[in-house]
C-alpha cells in the first residue's frame, strides 16, 4: 500500500496497485466502483458510450435518467461542458472538491447516453483522495451514479456496493462515506441558479458564494412538470426493500400496534419492546446523514413488516436534505 494507506477498524484505503488495476479496467471500457465523500459511485469512462451503457445495464437504470460526470477539477470540467460561466467558476472554487454537482451545457464529445439525450451535463469533483488519485491516473472524466441497483438505497461503504453487485464489480476501498447523502445538484443553465436536489451544501451557502439568490426547486414540482430535469426528484427513489414510513411522535404507539414487527429509526429517546426493534439515530444532522443509508440497510436486514422513521426536525438545510431522501424512501403513514 502507498503513502495514502489508512487503517481504521476493518478497512484499508485502496493504494496505487488497486488504482492501477482500476485504470486498466476503465481503459478497457469496464466498470469500477469508487468512494466519494457522499456515497460510492459506479464509475466508467464518460467518453466511451459502450462503457456508459454498461453502467446503465448494471444498475437497471432508466435511460431517461442522466449520469453525473466526475472530474479532477475545473480543467477537466471544462472538457465536458460547452460553457463555463462565472457562476460555475465561483462555485467550483468555493466548493470543489466537494459535494456539489453543477449542471451546465454539455460539450459535443460527451455521449448522449450520459445526459439521457439532453443538452446539459452534471459535473462534480468528489472530495476523496482515492477517487481524486483515480481521476488523475485515468486522466479523463468518469460517470458515477450511486453504486446501487436503480431505486435502491445508496451505498456508503464498499460492503454495501458488494451487497448490490456481488463480485461482478471491482470496488476501490475508501472507508465509510463522511457526508452520507448525495451531492447538492444546482442548475446553472437558466438565468436563475436553481437547486434540483438538496444536499449538505445549502442554498444559503451557494447564494453567499455567488452573491445572488439561489432557489430550491420545490419537492415534487420538478417531477410533476413533464420530463424531469433531475429524475432524482421523482417520488419513490432510494427505497429499502421493506415498506417504510415516516411517523410523528403522536403516531408512534399506533405505528407499533398496527404492525407485526417494526424496525424503528429514532433520533429521540423512544423505546420499543419485542418483537419490534430500535435503531438509534444521531440527533445532529451531519451525523444523521452519514448514518442514514447504513441504518436503512440494517433495518431491512431485520426483515420487518415495516420500517418506521421518526420525522426529522425542520428548518436546517441538512435536516431538509435528509427529509428529502426520507420522502423518496417512504410513503406517508396512513394509520396502519
Ligand atoms: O453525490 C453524488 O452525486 C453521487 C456520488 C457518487 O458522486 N452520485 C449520484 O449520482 O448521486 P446519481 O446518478 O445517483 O444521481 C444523480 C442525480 C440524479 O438525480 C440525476 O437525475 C441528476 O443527478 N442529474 C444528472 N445529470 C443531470 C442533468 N444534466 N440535469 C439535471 N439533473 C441531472
Ligand atoms: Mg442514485
Amino acid at each position: 500500500m502507498g503513502e495514502h494507506a489508512e487503517q481504521s477498524g476493518d478497512w484499508q484505503a485502496a493504494g496505487p496497485e488497486e488504482i492501477a488495476s482500476a485504470v486498466a479496467i476503465l481503459t478497457a471500457g469496464g466498470v469500477v466502483a469508487f468512494p466519494t465523500e457522499t456515497v460510492y459511485g459506479l464509475g466508467a469512462d464518460a467518453l466511451n458510450p459502450a462503457a456508459v451503457a454498461r453502467v446503465f445495464a448494471l444498475k437497471g437504470r432508466p435511460a431517461a435518467n442522466p449520469l453525473i460526470v466526475h472530474v479532477s477539477g475545473e480543467a477537466m470540467a471544462r472538457r465536458v461542458t460547452s460553457a463555463w460561466p462565472e457562476a460555475a467558476a465561483l462555485l467550483a472554487r468555493a466548493f470543489w472538491p466537494g459535494p456539489l454537482t453543477l449542471v451546465l451545457p454539455k460539450a459535443a464529445r460527451v455521449p448522449d447516453a450520459v445526459t439521457a439525450g439532453g443538452p446539459t451535463v452534471g459535473v462534480r469533483c468528489p472530495d476523496h483522495h482515492v477517487t481524486l488519485a483515480l481521476l488523475e491516473a485515468f486522466g479523463g472524466p468518469l460517470v458515477g451514479p450511486s453504486a446501487n441497483p436503480s431505486g435502491r438505497v445508496s451505498p456508503t461503504t464498499a460492503a454495501h456496493v458488494r451487497e448490490g453487485f456481488g463480485d461482478s464489480v471491482f470496488v476501490l476501498e475508501g472507508g465509510p462515506c463522511r457526508a452520507g447523502i448525495e451531492s447538492t445538484v444546482v442548475s446553472l443553465v437558466d438565468e436563475r441558479p436553481r437547486i434540483l436536489r438538496p444536499g449538505v451544501i445549502s442554498a444559503a451557502q451557494l447564494s453567499t458564494a455567488l452573491g445572488r439568490t439561489v432557489e430550491v426547486a420545490a419537492a415534487g414540482s420538478v417531477a410533476d412538470a413533464g420530463p424531469a430535469p433531475s429524475p432524482g426528484m421523482q417520488a419513490i427513489h432510494y427505497a429499502p426493500a421493506a415498506p417504510a414510513v415516516v411517523f410523528d411522535r403522536s403516531e408512534f404507539d399506533r405505528v407499533l400496534r398496527t404492525q407485526a414487527r417494526v424496525a424503528v429509526l429514532a433520533h429521540s429517546p423512544l423505546t420499543v419492546a419485542q418483537p419490534h426493534a430500535l435503531i438509534r439515530m444521531p440527533a445532529t444532522a451531519p451525523e444523521y446523514a452519514a448514518r442514514l443509508y447504513a441504518a436503512l440497510r440494517e433495518a431491512d436486514s431485520l426483515s420487518p413488516s415495516l420500517i418506521a422513521v421518526e420525522r426529522p426536525p425542520t428548518g436546517d438545510p441538512v435536516w431538509d436534505a435528509i427529509a428529502d431522501r426520507l420522502r423518496r424512501a417512504t410513503r406517508p403513514f396512513a394509520g396502519g
